[in-house]
Protein backbone atom coordinates (compact mmCIF):
# COMPACT_ATOMS: atom_id res chain seq x y z
CA UNK A 1 0.00 0.00 0.00
CA UNK A 2 1.09 3.40 -0.59
CA UNK A 3 2.03 5.61 2.20
CA UNK A 4 3.58 8.63 3.21
CA UNK A 5 5.90 8.79 6.15
CA UNK A 6 7.57 12.10 8.21
CA UNK A 7 11.17 11.75 7.97
CA UNK A 8 13.92 14.03 10.02
CA UNK A 9 17.04 14.28 10.56
CA UNK A 10 17.71 16.02 13.97
CA UNK A 11 20.77 18.61 14.24
CA UNK A 12 23.15 16.08 14.55
CA UNK A 13 22.59 14.71 11.14
CA UNK A 14 23.11 18.37 9.56
CA UNK A 15 25.65 19.31 12.01
CA UNK A 16 27.77 16.25 10.48
CA UNK A 17 27.23 17.24 6.99
CA UNK A 18 26.07 13.30 6.52
CA UNK A 19 22.63 14.49 5.31
CA UNK A 20 23.68 13.51 1.93
CA UNK A 21 24.84 9.68 2.51
CA UNK A 22 21.32 9.69 4.73
CA UNK A 23 18.93 10.24 2.10
CA UNK A 24 20.81 8.13 -0.26
CA UNK A 25 19.68 5.31 1.83
CA UNK A 26 16.08 5.93 1.54
CA UNK A 27 16.45 6.86 -2.63
CA UNK A 28 18.62 3.54 -3.64
CA UNK A 29 15.36 1.45 -1.76
CA UNK A 30 13.39 3.19 -3.87
CA UNK A 31 11.55 5.26 -1.97
CA UNK A 32 10.75 8.90 -3.10
CA UNK A 33 10.92 12.34 -1.53
CA UNK A 34 7.95 14.04 -2.08
CA UNK A 35 9.06 16.95 0.53
CA UNK A 36 11.88 18.66 2.11
CA UNK A 37 13.12 21.70 4.04
CA UNK A 38 15.78 22.56 6.50
CA UNK A 39 14.34 24.33 8.99
CA UNK A 40 15.56 25.26 13.04
CA UNK A 41 12.82 23.64 15.26
CA UNK A 42 11.70 26.40 18.15
CA UNK A 43 10.26 25.01 21.50
CA UNK A 44 6.90 25.00 20.65
CA UNK A 45 6.93 23.07 17.66
CA UNK A 46 9.55 20.51 19.44
CA UNK A 47 6.96 20.11 22.35
CA UNK A 48 3.93 19.31 20.19
CA UNK A 49 6.20 17.08 18.12
CA UNK A 50 7.20 14.63 21.15
CA UNK A 51 4.13 15.66 22.95
CA UNK A 52 3.32 12.25 24.05
CA UNK A 53 6.59 12.14 25.84
CA UNK A 54 6.41 15.19 27.93
CA UNK A 55 6.32 13.24 31.56
CA UNK A 56 9.66 11.50 30.40
CA UNK A 57 12.37 11.99 32.03
CA UNK A 58 14.33 12.64 29.10
CA UNK A 59 12.18 15.30 27.65
CA UNK A 60 13.83 18.20 28.35
CA UNK A 61 16.90 16.93 26.99
CA UNK A 62 14.81 16.28 23.96
CA UNK A 63 13.62 19.43 23.41
CA UNK A 64 16.53 21.22 23.79
CA UNK A 65 18.49 18.67 21.62
CA UNK A 66 16.22 18.90 18.71
CA UNK A 67 15.80 22.57 19.27
CA UNK A 68 19.85 23.33 18.84
CA UNK A 69 20.40 23.36 15.27
CA UNK A 70 18.50 22.92 11.93
CA UNK A 71 16.73 19.88 11.46
CA UNK A 72 15.94 18.74 7.61
CA UNK A 73 12.59 17.33 7.16
CA UNK A 74 10.99 15.54 4.92
CA UNK A 75 7.95 13.12 3.82
CA UNK A 76 8.85 9.96 1.80
CA UNK A 77 6.22 7.90 0.20
CA UNK A 78 6.58 4.08 -1.46
CA UNK A 79 4.83 0.97 -1.14
CA UNK A 80 4.69 0.13 2.45
CA UNK A 81 6.64 3.13 4.01
CA UNK A 82 5.82 3.61 7.52
CA UNK A 83 7.12 0.46 8.62
CA UNK A 84 10.18 0.09 5.55
CA UNK A 85 11.39 3.25 6.58
CA UNK A 86 11.82 2.31 10.35
CA UNK A 87 13.62 -0.69 8.97
CA UNK A 88 16.10 1.26 7.27
CA UNK A 89 16.45 3.55 10.25
CA UNK A 90 17.31 0.96 12.95
CA UNK A 91 15.97 0.62 17.15
CA UNK A 92 15.73 3.54 18.60
CA UNK A 93 18.86 3.30 20.87
CA UNK A 94 22.03 3.14 18.36
CA UNK A 95 23.85 0.80 20.33
CA UNK A 96 20.82 -1.54 20.13
CA UNK A 97 20.75 -0.80 16.26
CA UNK A 98 21.85 -3.57 13.48
CA UNK A 99 24.59 -2.95 11.45
CA UNK A 100 23.26 -1.88 8.06
CA UNK A 101 20.94 0.37 9.67
CA UNK A 102 21.24 4.49 9.37
CA UNK A 103 21.51 4.74 13.40
CA UNK A 104 23.43 1.36 13.39
CA UNK A 105 25.79 2.57 11.13
CA UNK A 106 25.99 6.16 12.22
CA UNK A 107 25.04 6.52 15.57
CA UNK A 108 26.25 5.99 18.81
CA UNK A 109 24.10 7.88 21.70
CA UNK A 110 20.43 7.60 22.33
CA UNK A 111 20.30 11.22 23.08
CA UNK A 112 22.25 11.88 19.44
CA UNK A 113 20.32 8.99 17.55
CA UNK A 114 20.18 11.36 14.28
CA UNK A 115 17.07 10.57 12.85
CA UNK A 116 13.50 10.46 13.39
CA UNK A 117 10.70 8.19 11.55
CA UNK A 118 7.01 7.86 11.94
CA UNK A 119 6.09 4.93 13.73
CA UNK A 120 2.24 4.64 12.83
CA UNK A 121 -0.21 5.52 9.84
CA UNK A 122 -2.12 8.48 12.72
CA UNK A 123 1.50 9.22 13.52
CA UNK A 124 2.73 10.03 9.73
CA UNK A 125 -0.28 12.15 9.29
CA UNK A 126 -0.19 13.98 12.55
CA UNK A 127 3.63 14.51 11.76
CA UNK A 128 3.61 15.17 8.21
CA UNK A 129 0.56 17.86 8.76
CA UNK A 130 2.46 19.64 12.27
CA UNK A 131 5.49 20.28 9.60
CA UNK A 132 4.27 20.61 5.98
CA UNK A 133 1.28 22.53 4.20
CA UNK A 134 -0.61 20.64 1.36
CA UNK A 135 0.75 22.63 -1.28
CA UNK A 136 4.45 21.87 -0.35
CA UNK A 137 3.74 18.00 -0.86
CA UNK A 138 4.68 17.07 -4.21
CA UNK A 139 2.88 14.76 -5.86
CA UNK A 140 4.88 12.86 -9.02
CA UNK A 141 5.43 10.15 -11.21
CA UNK A 142 9.22 9.19 -11.90
CA UNK A 143 8.74 9.17 -15.81
CA UNK A 144 9.12 6.04 -17.50
CA UNK A 145 11.83 7.63 -19.86
CA UNK A 146 14.65 7.10 -21.81
CA UNK A 147 16.66 9.89 -19.85
CA UNK A 148 16.25 7.84 -16.62
CA UNK A 149 19.30 6.14 -16.30
S1 LIG B 1 9.47 5.46 25.08
O1 LIG B 1 9.73 5.81 26.48
O2 LIG B 1 9.81 4.05 24.78
O3 LIG B 1 8.11 5.80 24.64
O4 LIG B 1 10.43 6.38 24.29
P1 LIG B 1 11.18 6.05 22.96
O5 LIG B 1 10.19 5.59 21.93
O6 LIG B 1 12.33 5.17 23.24
O7 LIG B 1 11.71 7.47 22.57
C1 LIG B 1 10.82 8.52 22.27
C2 LIG B 1 11.60 9.62 21.60
O8 LIG B 1 12.51 10.20 22.52
C3 LIG B 1 13.85 10.04 22.08
N1 LIG B 1 14.68 9.74 23.26
C4 LIG B 1 15.62 10.54 23.73
N2 LIG B 1 16.06 11.71 23.30
C5 LIG B 1 17.06 12.31 24.02
N3 LIG B 1 17.62 11.75 25.10
C6 LIG B 1 17.21 10.55 25.56
N4 LIG B 1 17.76 10.02 26.64
C7 LIG B 1 16.16 9.90 24.86
N5 LIG B 1 15.49 8.74 25.04
C8 LIG B 1 14.60 8.66 24.03
C9 LIG B 1 13.83 8.92 21.09
O9 LIG B 1 14.88 9.03 20.15
C10 LIG B 1 12.47 9.11 20.46
O10 LIG B 1 12.51 10.15 19.50
P2 LIG B 1 12.50 9.83 17.94
O11 LIG B 1 12.62 11.16 17.30
O12 LIG B 1 11.21 9.15 17.66
O13 LIG B 1 13.70 8.97 17.71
Amino acid sequence: MMEKSFVMMKPDAVQRRIMGKILTRFEEKGLQIVAAKLLKIDEDLAKEHYGEHSEKPFFNDLVSYITSSPSFAMVIEGDDAISLIRKIVGATNPKEADLGTIRGDFAMDMGRNIIHASDSPASAEREISLFFNEDEICEYKIADDSWIY
